[in-house]
């Protein structure tokens, strides 16, 4: 199994560039599936959750490859309804082929999806919500046997909270669907705006993306299009507590900085100078780091839950006692043992977590626990004394495009073993 081993305490000066979003191709992917014929996708990052997609993809019976930054689909060749249950297993957004499979082929057969434990993921306002869209469902062994005989129909959606999965798949069931669908408190998020911008570019008519009520009228069929997916957010995010805690200074290029407005604040709160320019964030970390009094995590445009663990990492070694509360995820703190065990004095309870800064943070072994929460240990192994290895490194390389090169292109001493 590979590991990655940080020398810390050194600190981060230089260049990066943001890579594409994740959460953005996912759907972005999925969304190819409506589309007859080619579609370009570019900036699409190299993750190995954007590979599982392409793998879908490929089962279905469409023809996917990667040219340098693009991923080229051809859906000419699309046959198959059923994802294979390993695939689904992968990861949790796979959950979002549903809809397109559902708005291309009229059926569609898959299993819950895997992904990081989170607590429980459950699919209820995806599932109820296909089936206001006249899609009859079976659910029997973990497996989701799922038909629309007469065609999906338009409707009134309202989700009971703004979820971004759900949010995605009624999207891309309702591009070709008979009618006009209208849903009521629709997650924000930028990477729903993209797949509605994308479905457009398709030739879809969705209204108001970005907005709490999205308005997407019915149309006969997209055809495929070139398009480029926005900056990852959530790597800019990590990038920044990377300075944060090295009290190093970089600039952030190729990032979408309308997407940070939530996250900028909060650095500038812990003693860091922030400033954007164009498709750049400089952020300099020379002074130390505060404590910051309360994060709430909460959905867009409020502080993003994908980057809590990251700026937990970097709040272990401010100035003081901050507080977090995680109110999207019921278990989003796993990655706080592990953040233990190298010296932060981090207390949970529910929701919340109190995080008493340190001035020393020591090098151990320890294991990524989900995604975020193994970003969230490179950034504190960054700051600690001597060497941590970090194992389970598959989780990170999920939505982090080769995290050493990245870091010691910036002067971290870090390696895959
Ligand atoms: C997306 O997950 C992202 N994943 C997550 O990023 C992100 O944390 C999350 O949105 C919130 O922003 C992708 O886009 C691939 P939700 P998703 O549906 O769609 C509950 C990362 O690290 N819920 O908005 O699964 C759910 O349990 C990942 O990149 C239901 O109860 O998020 C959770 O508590 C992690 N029933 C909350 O809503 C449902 O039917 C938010 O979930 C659906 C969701």
């Amino acid at each position: 199994m590979q590991r990655l081993v940080i020398e810390g305490e050194n600190k981060l000066t230089g260049e990066l560039v943001c890579h594409g979003a994740k959460n953005a191709a996912l759907p972005l992917l999925a969304g190819c599936v409506l589309a007859k014929g080619e579609t370009a996708l570019h900036n699409c990052p190299r993750l190995s959750d954007v590979f599982a997609a392409c793998r879908i993809l490929s089962c279905l019976g469409c023809d996917c490859k990667r040219e340098a930054d693009s991923v080229l689909v051809n859906t000419d060749g699309l046959l198959h309804f059923d994802v294979p249950d390993d695939l689904m297993r992968e990861m949790r957004s796979s959950i979002v082929f549903l809809g397109a499979i559902l708005g291309r082929l009229g059926k569609c057969k898959l299993s819950f999806p895997g992904g990081c434990e989170l607590g429980p993921r459950p699919i209820d306002m995806h599932i109820s919500a296909l089936k206001k869209m006249g899609v009859q469902i079976n659910e029997e062994h973990g497996v989701l046997d799922c038909s629309v005989p007469s065609g999906l129909v338009g409707t009134n959606i309202t989700f009971s909270f703004p979820s971004v999965g759900a949010t995605e798949n009624v999207i891309l069931a309702a591009a070709t669907a008979k009618g006009t669908t209208v849903i009521h408190n629709a997650a924000r998020e930028p990477e729903i705006t993209d797949l509605a911008n994308f479905l457009n570019c398709c030739g879809a008519r969705i209204a108001n993306a970005g907005e709490s009520t999205i308005v997407i009228e019915g149309v006969k069929e997209l055809h495929g299009c070139e398009y480029s997916v926005m900056p990852d957010r959530i790597v800019t995010a990590t990038y920044m507590s990377a300075a944060a805690i090295t009290g190093g200074e970089l600039n952030i290029t190729k990032v979408r900085t309308s997407d940070i407005e939530a996250v900028i604040p909060v650095f500038e709160q812990m003693g860091c100078s922030v400033y954007t320019y164009n498709d750049n964030v400089y952020i300099n970390a020379r002074h130390g780091l505060k404590a910051v009094k309360t994060i709430r995590t909460m959905p867009y445009p409020g502080f993003p839950t994908d980057a809590q663990a990251t700026t937990m990492a970097a709040l272990c070694k401010a100035n003081g006692t901050s507080v977090i509360v995680e109110n999207i995820f019921e278990n989003r703190y796993r990655q706080v043992d592990e953040l233990v065990r190298m010296g932060a004095k981090i207390k949970t309870e529910g929701k919340v977590a109190i995080i008493d800064g340190v001035k020393r943070l020591y090098g151990a072994n320890v294991r990524a626990t989900d995604l975020r929460g193994g970003a969230s240990l490179v950034i504190l192994a960054l700051a600690a004394e001597g060497k941590t290895e970090i194992s389970d490194i598959h989780l990170i390389d999920r939505g982090y495009e080769m995290i050493e090169k990245s870091l010691s292109s910036v002067g971290a001493k870090i390696k895959r073993v």
